[in-house]
């Protein structure tokens, strides 16, 4: 037979070849997958800490400054942290951003505390009704410590599904949402769900991300249906970003200290301590000291610091003097950390 142009290989679809779908990216795992401290253990606590800490924060981060090892290092148990003060673990969790998740943390601690004796639910249900936690954590913590076949989607794992199985369709949507979370129950596993969960997240993050996909070396390619990867998934147009202007204060009195705000409840960084934040006017005599910007959410904020020397005869409500020395061990929000580092050091 005269050798002419080759035909790609048909096309296997997962769920009809779900043993050879389930094998070739555990294999894949194996080999490739990386060595996090929460893939080390099943012990469910510091999974279930890794996984509120990687919801919103990156793997670099977590990781990077020794956020994780450090929280670790302090709660070791949910009976620690159970028992800590909120200040205290506001303040271990600075730089992580986003301190609902800490409180919900804490929260989830204590009703493990008083309703399960300190003991991590064993039970899927149990796991799913402690506070804070939803479909993906509680399936996130039952699959990667008990090996329970739980399925889990998460931004990864819904782009890697998206494209596998050419989904034209909104995922930001509860149809399309379930038709996802149908997609991961029909194929995670009975047999070892934990290697697969881990495998099809990790995909998402090396092989399948979102700008720049490397088919060519995929190991699911002989099961991928989609033909143009970067066009999916379908999601409506990210929220514009929202410009917001703050202005705050840096007030240092005759023995150094500073002047410092506590945030109030119901506020965005409730119970920490930031730099007094002003309305404009009450800013326009005086200098600038710094100027910096940062990103939360959809806003993207440009924070001025003005230096105040105008001592103030009296403080306002929830205001205080702070030493320098002890700024170091109350929990401040990065950005006025970061601005006050930077005028203190001139
Ligand atoms: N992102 C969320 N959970 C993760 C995990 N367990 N490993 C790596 N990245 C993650």
């Amino acid at each position: 037979m005269p050798n002419g142009p080759q035909k790609p290989p048909a096309k296997k679809h997962p769920l009809q070849h779900k043993r050879a779908f389930q094998t070739a990216l555990v294999q894949w795992f194996e080999t490739k997958g990386k060595d996090y401290p929460w893939r080390r253990t099943t012990d469910p606590w510091p999974i279930l800490v890794s996984e509120i800490m990687l919801q919103q924060t990156q793997v670099a981060t977590v990781l990077g400054k020794g956020h994780y090892t450090r929280f670790m290092a302090l709660y070791p148990t949910p009976r620690d942290m159970a028992e800590a003060a909120e200040q205290e673990i506001l303040k271990a969790w600075e730089g992580l951003g986003y301190y609902r998740r800490a409180r919900n943390l804490h929260a989830a601690a204590k009703a493990i505390t008083r309703d399960h004796r300190g003991i991590f639910p064993r039970k899927y249900e149990e796991i799913r009704a402690l506070p804070g936690i939803g479909q993906y954590t509680a399936g996130a913590v039952a699959s990667f410590a008990y090996n329970e076949a739980q399925p889990i989607v998460d931004a990864n794992v819904a782009r890697v599904f998206s494209r596998l199985f050419d989904f034209q369709e909104r995922i930001d949507t509860s149809a399309g949402n379930k038709q996802l979370w149908k997609w991961a129950t029909e194929l995670v596993p009975a047999e070892n769900p934990r290697a697969f969960n881990s495998a099809i997240m990790e995909l998402g993050q090396q092989q399948c991300s979102n700008k720049s996909p490397n088919c060519t070396t995929c190991p699911l390619r002989r099961f991928c249906h989609c033909s143009e990867p970067t066009t999916l998934p379908i999601k409506k147009s990210a929220a514009k970003v929202t410009r917001v202007d703050e202005f705050a204060l840096f007030t240092q009195d005759s023995h150094g200290r500073i002047l410092l705000q506590q945030v109030q409840k119901g506020e965005r960084r409730e119970g920490m301590w930031s730099l007094p934040r002003r309305e404009h006017a009450e800013t326009l005599d005086l200098p600038l000291a710094l100027k910096t910007t940062y990103a939360i959410t959809r806003y993207q904020v440009t924070l001025r610091v003005y230096a105040d020397s105008n001592m103030p005869r009296s403080t306002r409500q929830h205001e205080s003097w702070h030493l320098l020395d002890d700024l170091e061990s109350l929990p401040m929000p990065s950005p006025d950390r970061r601005a006050l580092e930077s005028i203190l050091e001139g």
